[in-house]
């Protein structure tokens, strides 16, 4: 079961592929600076009342088949939504560039526009049967800071507005099994992104950093590393260095990776915008950064900052060997508030996440803890 949404992968790359031909890079005085690879801010002042008004898509806007200038990418290691699929765009405004960093800490230019929508597979044996879109949500900078901003589609998928107040959605679905099911969605109020974007007071993008989206995508038929298929479309201010040497995320629930950089890059994913210096749980000491290097920090042996009820008795969060006697597994796999990790707004447990952590626990050789 890859849930890397190869939906979404191909959703993206189908369109990619598209975008490939369409997009010309834009040169001399007569070129159209709207015909990629940025694109013309919309008219009004924003955020804009529907999301139709970005003039992102052509065609049903259902379809999220993106115009030029509005570049799809995926992310090698996603962050569980309660089972969501999610289809990315880049957006940059005219003539603007993103400017590389190594590892993190990118910097895009006023006006650009992160999109990232959810749906969720009508049929989750069969991802062909279609999704229902339920919502968009944009990061997008305006004067060096990044404002963030929900649009909820409406049922018949034919727009989506602004969200004022966060929203519940019931999404009906046929699962695994083959039973038809319900589960509520929270649509957060944008007062919540901040509980995971936020680090050291600023709203920060998630996604787009050197490992996440260092991965090979395939494009017209091709495997083609995204960062350079990115730069191909001219999204970078510059030549990239090479990527040889730099950080690659692994797709979690890929079976024939690399069981500890699949369960590191998860754990990145996941839970590194609040366990990190600077993010929400940064007193608890516990760093789930992929490049924390030392294993006392993200979580070897570790006794956690506080003993409340989340730590279930258990004095360690990770027990090497020991998956059951590991802080980290309990909380993970828990839906009581005072428990559960990751924090809101889940309501369904990630249970390939669960297995895949608690596989890297079981695999680590058997150590004492002491006390
Ligand atoms: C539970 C934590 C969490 C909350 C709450 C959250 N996000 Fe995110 N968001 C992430 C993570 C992690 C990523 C990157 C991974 C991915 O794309 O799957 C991300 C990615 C994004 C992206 C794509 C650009 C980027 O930063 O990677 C946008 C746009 C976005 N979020 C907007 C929002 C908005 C708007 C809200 C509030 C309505 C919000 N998010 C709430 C965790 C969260
Ligand atoms: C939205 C922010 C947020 C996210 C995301 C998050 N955590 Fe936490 N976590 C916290 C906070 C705040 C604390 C400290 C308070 C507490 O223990 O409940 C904490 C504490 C913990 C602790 C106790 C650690 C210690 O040493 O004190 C563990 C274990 C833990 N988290 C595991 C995880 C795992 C595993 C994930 C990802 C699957 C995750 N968390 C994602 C906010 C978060």
């Amino acid at each position: 079961m890859i849930r890397t949404s190869p939906r979404a992968l191909a959703l993206a790359l189908a369109l990619a592929s598209g975008l490939v031909v369409a997009a010309p890079l834009a040169c001399g005085p007569t070129a159209d600076p709207c015909a990629g690879p940025t694109r013309c801010v919309a008219d009004g002042e924003l955020p804009l009342p529907r999301l139709s008004d970005y003039d992102f898509f052509e065609g049903p806007m259902k379809d999220l088949k993106p115009k030029d200038g509005v570049v799809p990418y995926t992310v090698a290691s996603p962050l569980w939504s309660d089972q969501a699929g999610k289809g990315r765009f880049i957006v940059l405004p005219e003539g603007g560039a993103i400017t590389f960093a190594e590892r993190e800490g990118w910097s895009f230019p006023d006006g650009s526009i992160i999109v990232k929508t959810f749906f969720f597979d009508h049929d989750r044996r069969d991802p062909a049967a279609g999704a229902r879109i339920v919502e968009t949500r944009l990061l997008i900078r305006e004067a060096g800071a990044w404002v963030p901003i929900t649009y909820v589609w409406n049922d018949e998928e034919t727009e989506a507005e602004l969200l004022k107040v966060g929203k519940r959605i019931n999404i009906e679905f046929i699962d695994e099994v083959g039973e038809a099911k319900s589960e509520e969605y929270i649509v957060p109020n944008t007062d919540q992104c901040g509980n995971c974007h936020e680090l050291s007071d600023a709203i920060q993008v998630l996604g787009p950093i050197t490992g996440q989206l260092n991965t090979d995508v395939e494009v017209d038929g091709a495997t083609v590393n995204q960062l350079t298929w990115l730069a191909d479309q001219g999204l970078f201010d510059g030549p990239l260095p090479d990527l040889g040497g730099l950080d690659r995320f692994a797709h979690p629930m890929d079976p024939a990776g690399d069981l500890d950089d699949r369960a590191r890059s998860y754990l990145h994913a996941n839970c590194s915008h609040c366990h990190r210096d600077g993010g929400g749980a940064s007193k608890s000491g516990l760093v789930f950064l992929r490049w924390e290097e030392d294993p006392a920090k993200f979580g070897v042996c570790k006794v956690p900052a506080a003993a409340g009820p989340g730590a279930g008795g258990r004095p360690h969060d990770i027990v090497p060997g020991a998956p059951d006697e590991s802080i980290v597994l309990y909380r993970m796999n828990s839906l009581d508030p005072d428990i559960k990790m990751p924090e809101l707004p889940n309501r369904v447990i990630d249970s390939a996440g669960v297995q895949l952590i608690s596989d890297w626990i079981a695999a680590m050789p058997a150590t004492e803890c002491g006390p």
